[in-house]
């Protein structure tokens, strides 16, 4: 696989290229619906859709539900992830009208393609992926078989739309080159059906997690979208942070201190490092108000359009619809070509 640096240099001129001629791009990417999507997200992926959607580019958003039950055995608030992200989109500036936002479960035809893509690559190739690795290893589990297949299943979520532009985080770029690898074979074989998609990396930093790691709705280290001011005050207040009053940045020994910095940062534009300047001699005090009325005022006018937003319970459900509907009807036009592709039309 190519280096992340070499990644990263192609996505900008991707990037460019699609704001030129957004009629030639598709976009499609996504998330796993296992829990409230966070500032990580918005920094990392959301606030990148909004901005290609401003392009004109076609979008597909997958809520990836089958993705749940990769590394757990349940389904519980499953249903109630996927209203949530819906909400959390549409407040952040995804407009339902351009992008299609649909569920894995509610089109059939999606899944169906998984099982030539299956065909496509060894089993040597899934056990090299380093996210399932990881992600195995960090479940401490054994190995289930849709953990070990799901970035063939992602291929499938790709292509289905013939999606060509794909804007993930680093970890997720395996997998995007496994639908290339996927989509490359399987033109090889059959004769011509899918592009070859590239992958988006973003340009912005990872935003660390309250405690310096990455922030992950399961290490609990996470400010969700749509918590309320006080939530994200008792968020902060409750990191850990050190007991030096000068505050510096300096993510190796200070990292829940630098995390917060960080978290700031990013709201307010600034440079960690002027930040900390800033603050001085404060201590963690000073330093926790700063970044929790950093963070409640950058998310202040999505919350209250969140808030306009959920107000009509019909609202989700009828996006969702219409989604779905609209990704089952591009699914079946794709899995017709497929079919004829391989001979299997009767
Ligand atoms: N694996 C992605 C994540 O971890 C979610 C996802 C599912 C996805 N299908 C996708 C991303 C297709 C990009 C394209 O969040």
């Amino acid at each position: 696989m190519e280096s992340f640096i070499a990644t990263a240099q192609r996505s900008s001129e991707i990037a460019d290229a699609a704001a030129q001629h957004p009629e030639k791009y598709r976009v499609l990417t996504g998330e796993r619906p296992t829990g409230p999507l966070h500032l990580g997200h918005y920094f990392g992926t959301i606030h990148e859709r909004v901005r290609l959607q401003r392009t004109g580019v076609e979008m597909f958003l997958v809520l990836a539900d089958y993705q749940v039950i990769t590394d757990r055995d349940t389904t519980a608030r499953v249903r109630e992830n996927v209203h949530g992200a819906v909400l959390d989109y549409l407040a952040a500036g995804i407009d339902p009208d351009r992008a299609t936002i649909f569920a894995h479960s509610a089109v059939p035809e999606l899944h169906q393609l998984m099982l030539p893509f299956l065909s496509l690559v060894t089993e040597a190739e899934l056990h090299r992926n380093p996210t399932v690795k990881s992600e195995f290893e960090s479940s401490g589990r054994a190995l289930s078989a849709l953990l070990l297949t799901y970035p063939v299943h992602q291929a499938a979520d790709i292509l289905f739309c013939k999606g060509n532009l794909v804007p993930v985080g680093k970890d997720n770029l395996p997998h995007v080159e496994m639908a290339r690898v996927i989509a490359r074979r399987f033109n090889e074989r059959y004769g011509d059906v899918f592009p070859v998609p590239d992958a988006l990396v973003t340009a912005s930093p990872e935003v660390p997690g309250l405690d310096g790691r990455k922030m992950s709705k399961s290490y609990g280290n996470a400010i969700a979208l749509s918590m309320t001011p006080d939530e994200t005050v008792a968020a902060i207040r409750g990191t850990r942070t050190d007991s030096e009053r000068r505050i510096t940045f300096d993510p190796q020994l200070r990292p829940g201190v630098s995390a917060l910095l960080s978290t700031a940062a990013l709201c307010l534009d600034v440079s960690p490092l002027d930040l900390a300047d800033r603050i001085g001699d404060g201590g963690s005090n000073a330093l926790k108000n700063v970044v929790a009325s950093a963070v409640n005022d950058y998310l202040e006018p999505m919350r209250a359009r969140r808030e306009q937003l959920a107000k009509d319970p019909e609202l989700v459900r009828s996006v969702l619809r219409h989604g779905n509907e609209k990704a089952r009807a591009v699914a079946e036009v794709t899995l017709v070509e497929v079919r004829e592709a391989m001979g299997t039309v009767y």
